[in-house]
């Protein structure tokens, strides 16, 4: 009875640092989790005039997060705010409202940027809008100042203190999103 994760990554950028994070966390949820990558990078900007015939990548984006009990979100911080391809990504999910896919999902955030405060007041806009659409949002704060040190050739955190504190932070997750999304398996 594993949780559906998806997986969504705040940059589109080839070498992006955060995507790399994100491959690193996938192991962290590990047995309770199915967890897939949902991709952003291919949507097209969201344009009102475009809902009588949405684009079928919309309607992929859109299908896959519906079909998800919980989100992980692994986004940089662009001028401190989330970068314009993730908020491009919530608007499509939010329309029409009431097939809003936000609405009830346990979300999960966090982040890396080379900066001494890693994403911090990025990951505070994405809370407040993803709130404002119906989200739950796990407490706690988990901003990563990116080193080069951070992920090693195996794709695995290299750094224990941080990854035993993103382990504990998707095992309080996983916790609260078993409780939420699938009741009944709770002992
Ligand atoms: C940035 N970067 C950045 N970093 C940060 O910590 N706070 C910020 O506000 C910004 N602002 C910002 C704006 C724009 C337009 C760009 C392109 C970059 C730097 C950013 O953290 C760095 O490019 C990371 O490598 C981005 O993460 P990805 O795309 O590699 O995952």
């Amino acid at each position: 009875n594993k949780l559906k994760v998806a997986v969504i990554v705040g940059s589109n950028r080839r070498d992006s640092i955060n995507r790399k994070l994100a491959g690193a966390l996938v192991p962290l949820l590990g047995e309770r989790a199915d967890a897939g990558f949902v991709q952003i990078d291919d949507l097209p900007m969201y344009n009102a005039d475009l809902e009588g015939s949405r684009p079928e990548t919309v309607n992929r984006f859109t299908s896959e997060v519906a079909a998800a009990d919980a989100i992980l979100v692994v986004t940089p911080e662009h001028n401190r705010s989330l970068p314009a391809v993730l908020k491009n990504a919530i608007d499509w999910g939010s329309k029409p409202s009431d097939h809003n896919v936000w609405k009830g999902k346990v979300v999960v955030i966090t982040g890396t940027s080379p900066g001494a405060i890693g994403t911090a007041v990025g990951q505070q806009h994405l809370r407040q809008i993803l709130g404002d659409l119906g989200s739950l949002i796990v407490g706690g704060e988990a901003y990563i100042a990116f080193k080069p040190d951070l992920i090693g050739a195996d794709g695995r955190i290299a750094i224990e203190g941080t990854r035993a504190f993103l382990q504990a932070y998707l095992d309080n997750f996983l916790s609260i999103a078993g409780k939420i999304a699938a009741p009944a398996s709770v002992a």
